[in-house]
């Protein structure tokens, strides 16, 4: 039976090398042979944990985010809720359990959409959230592109989304830059990075400060994110709305970030193809900039660990324990300890809010008043 690698290289012998962006498109999203079109990759026995997968804490507190955010976007009679790219439905079902105890806000809710592009992960979801609520299940609705949201304000919330999206990436050669390609060797019979014959324009997206001349230098150009944000964007500046990015952040400007995970370990993103996760780390600072042209409100990036910290993180684990057991308890502590420990997720991750102007006030981190009672009450 055919597998992503020979469609991969019969596409390249016939019409030449692709584009790092089309193959994360491939490897992922293949309608039969991609990543998330075959496997559940979340999970302690699968390829790679999330924050909604290590802990119930994550997706409850970004619920209470979400009821804070609609308190100060002024309480609007009707919104939206969307989530991007929801993975196995996790954080989406923490999140519903939390909202459940503020009646005012489930009744405002007008619909809860999930984008997600995957018919594999879509089915996964359906699975996770069917013990919901039957009166917020009928709200839940999948999506495949913004467009299907309606013109009323709207809180976004997108955890690893970006990460996954494709990307153009350039290097500096001999001959200046030219895009990074993916090719295969039919002698030796591997895939190999080859680079286009000619320069290519996303040279023009390189920062006019640091213009690296170094041979070998790599820029990436997060293309797909570009293009969503600006029109989720657009959004934001017509609807008095929000949202909320949670992503593994770049922290340089050049260097390669392409990376695959398959068991929890990072693995050559042209063995297994289609079989591990690939992926790249998001750069929030272009996030913010192209916040900035649209006149938006921009708050962050800030840490994932001061982020869950002044959301309440401590308090809620201080709450779980109580009730738990050793095994239980243990199982609290790792989880909270690889959620905000600055070697594991805590400083890599980022947390960026961007919201309409019209919002007032909109910081994200005086919450916790708020939020004891609501914490308190969570069992
Ligand atoms: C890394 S998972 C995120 C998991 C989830 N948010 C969580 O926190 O556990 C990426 C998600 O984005 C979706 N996705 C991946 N590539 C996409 C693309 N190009 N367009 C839209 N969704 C995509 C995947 O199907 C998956 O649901």
């Amino acid at each position: 039976m055919e597998n992503l690698e020979q469609v991969l290289k019969k596409r390249i012998s016939n019409f030449g090398p692709i584009s790092i962006s089309d193959f994360i498109l491939e490897a992922n999203l293949n309608p039969k042979f991609g990543y998330y079109n075959n496997n559940l990759p979340f999970g302690k026995t699968n390829d790679y944990l999330t924050s909604p997968e290590i802990s119930q804490m994550f997706g409850e507190l970004i619920a209470l985010w979400a009821i804070d955010c609609w308190e100060k976007m002024g309480e609007p009679k009707k919104f939206n809720l969307v989530e991007l790219g929801p993975g196995s439905g996790v954080l989406m079902k923490d999140f519903l359990r939390v909202i459940k105890l503020n009646s005012k806000f489930v009744e405002k809710c007008n619909k809860i959409f999930l984008f997600e592009v995957s018919p594999f992960l879509k089915k996964i979801q359906k699975k996770n959230l069917k013990n919901t609520d039957n009166k917020l299940l009928k709200k839940v609705k999948w999506i495949k592109s913004l467009d299907e949201l309606s013109e009323i304000p709207f809180i976004l919330i997108a955890n690893e989304f970006f990460d996954a999206l494709p990307i153009k990436q350039i290097q500096m050669t001999r001959n200046g830059w030219r895009e990074r390609m993916v090719n295969y060797n039919k002698e030796k019979k591997n895939f190999f990075i080859s680079y286009s014959n000619n320069p290519t324009i996303f040279q023009n997206f390189l920062p006019k400060k640091n213009k690296s001349k170094k041979i070998g230098s790599i820029y990436e150009i997060p293309f797909n994110m570009i293009i969503f944000l600006e029109s989720l964007f657009k959004k934001l500046k017509k609807i008095k709305s929000a949202c909320l990015i949670i992503d593994y952040a770049k922290k340089k400007i050049f260097g390669n970030s392409l990376k695959s995970i398959k068991k929890q370990k990072i693995i050559n993103p042209f063995d297994m193809i289609g079989k591990s996760d690939i992926s790249t780390h998001v750069n929030f600072n272009l996030i913010k900039k192209i916040s900035k042209k649209f006149n938006l409100i921009c708050n962050g990036p800030i840490n994932q660990r001061n982020f869950l910290i002044k959301l309440g993180i401590l308090l809620r684990a201080q709450i779980l324990m109580k009730n738990a057991d050793s095994r239980q308890k243990k199982m609290l502590e790792n989880g909270l300890d690889f959620l905000i420990n600055k070697n594991k997720m805590g400083q890599i991750f980022n947390v960026i809010s961007i919201s309409n102007k019209k919002i007032s006030n909109f910081i994200f981190l005086y919450l916790l008043l708020f939020l004891k009672n609501l914490i308190n009450s969570l069992i």
